[in-house]
């Protein structure tokens, strides 16, 4: 299975046909950009949202947790900067009626012999120069044009003259003259609060959840439980109206997001709190089964950071479609207190005993998506291999955020000695984490069903557990291992897998 198409695919169809992910709203046709999360994905979603919460609010004495509302008042957006920078570049095809984010449309004169014959365009991928070159030969062809070509170099059409923007094609006819110049486009959502519908009444979807924790700073500060430096966590849903929202749950218009807005001194070293911060981060993604051969690190040249930032730092991964941003760990300074400060008139400052002052806290956001997290973890864990002749589709999700932690098997459902048995232990092993009990279909087909979902381990009630009382077998999804356990020796061990 080379093909990374074929592996998303396969991916996209897994998570269709077993309960992980439904496109959103899919008996009227699906709604782009949205998802919806079954059966399965709740439980591995929610499986990311703990091991995150767990590992650095509760594991640490530094960070504390909060959930705000979605909709803040909506002079939170004018103050953080959003109403006015939050945007992306659009164009459009006015012949097709097609959008582009005017960032991922490449294009290229076409150069002959010193001449400019025309221009092509291509949509950001992996593929893209091959695309063009394609382009750019039967465009040569086509003209009848003698001589070598010249190499292409692709720019996106932000950098394009305003002389070119008739010249270049559109991507959807293949035609110049109709793609119009770049525009700013307003990412946010707009809602109206309350009964009226004018611009009084406007308000926003979040398109980060981080506002939500500056905008509070004061109140957690003011319940005296924390001390510089200290973090501030939330886990929660964003909305941002993608121009173009692909590659499944990568890069959609509903997300959730995983942030930390951790407060330092003014004076504290902010390179090196953000270098600890991405180290510790890529420390975690290992920890819940995302490789670090697969994590790569890409620091945003100084001229390309965000309205806010004084440095930020991508984690990347290898997703089948390419290497993508995973996670922002970002350097805010005090520009977010700073503003919320000036435009509220509430000072958002700490008072710092030692020195008898009083200062604006300057801020390390590490900002993570929940729904890419989901994805990297799913890619990494995608298999297929062959277990005794047949093909099988295996999802190597460790224990800790598996859906399932273990399936409970009686060999055989005609016999109610070994049904007995093994619901029993079903019902143990529920009271402590999410199991699950089969009983139908030959035992191969019964591991099978739960190696495609991820489900670590597999927990059989066979006639030398009722007959010698010689324990269950627990077979390992990845080494195919069987072992034989007694029960209360499953009960520690499915802890020690699933707590660490
Ligand atoms: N508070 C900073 C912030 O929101 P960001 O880089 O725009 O920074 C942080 O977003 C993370 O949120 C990204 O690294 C990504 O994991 C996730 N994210 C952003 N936009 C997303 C989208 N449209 N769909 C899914 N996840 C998204």
């Amino acid at each position: 299975m080379a093909d990374p198409t074929d592996k998303m695919e396969n991916i996209i169809n897994l998570c269709k046909r077993r309960g992980f992910v439904f496109p959103s709203s899919d008996i009227y046709g699906g709604f782009n950009g949205f998802f919806d999360y079954g059966p399965l994905g709740v439980e591995l979603k929610n499986n990311i949202k703990q091991a995150w919460w767990q590992d650095f609010v509760h594991r640490r004495d530094d960070i504390v947790g909060l959930d705000s509302s979605i909709i803040h008042h909506p002079t939170t957006w004018k103050a953080s900067g959003h109403i006015d920078n939050f945007t992306d570049p659009l164009v459009d095809c006015k012949e097709s009626k097609m959008r582009y984010r005017a960032d991922q449309l490449f294009f290229a004169p076409v150069r002959v012999g010193g001449e400019t014959i025309g221009y092509v365009s291509v949509l950001e991928d992996e593929t893209m120069q091959a695309k063009a070159d394609e382009l750019a030969n039967e465009l040569k062809r086509k003209l009848a044009k003698q001589g070598a070509l010249e190499p292409l170099t692709l720019k996106d059409y932000t950098e394009a003259k305003p002389e070119e923007h008739a010249l270049i094609p559109s991507p959807a006819t293949g035609k110049p003259g109709s793609l119009t110049p770049p525009r700013s486009f307003n990412m946010m959502f707009q809602t109206y609060v309350g009964a009226m519908q004018d611009a009084s009444a406007t308000a926003y979807l979040r398109p980060e959840t981080a506002q939500g924790i500056f905008i509070n700073f004061k109140n957690v500060v003011d319940t005296g439980r924390v001390k510089l430096p200290f973090g501030i966590a939330q886990v929660g849903k964003a909305f941002r109206n993608e121009i173009n929202p692909r590659n499944f749950i990568f890069r959609s218009r509903e997300f959730e997001q995983m942030e930390i807005e951790y407060f330092i001194a003014p004076s504290a070293d902010w390179q090196t709190a953000h270098q600890g911060w991405i180290e510790g981060c890529l420390a975690w993604f290992e920890s819940i089964g995302i490789p670090r051969a697969k994590l790569s690190l890409y620091p945003h040249p100084t001229e390309k950071l965000a309205h806010y930032s004084k440095g930020t730092t991508d984690i990347m991964f290898e997703f089948p479609f390419g290497v993508q941003e995973l996670q922002g760990v970002a350097a805010r300074g005090d520009f977010d207190l700073t503003q919320h400060s000036d435009v509220s008139g509430t000072k958002l400052d700490w008072f710092d005993e030692a020195a008898k002052a009083r200062f604006i806290p300057h801020v390390i956001e590490p900002s993570v998506g929940v729904d890419r997290v989901f994805l990297a973890l799913l890619t990494t864990a995608y298999h297929e291999d062959e277990v005794e002749g047949e093909k099988r589709v295996v999802l190597r999700l460790p224990a800790r955020v598996a859906p399932f932690k273990a399936a409970v098997f009686p060999l055989l459902k005609n016999k109610p000695a070994l049904v007995e048995r093994a619901e029993a232990l079903y019902r143990r092993l529920k009271k402590r984490h999410n199991v699950f009990y089969d009983e139908s279909g030959n035992i191969g087909r019964r591991y099978r069903r739960q190696d495609e979902i991820g489900t670590p381990f597999g927990i059989t009630i066979d006639f030398d557990t009722i007959e010698k009382d010689a324990g269950v077998t627990v077979r390992n999804r990845d080494t195919l291992e069987q072992v034989r356990m007694t029960e209360d020796e499953v009960v520690r061990f499915l802890d020690d897998q699933v707590n660490g």
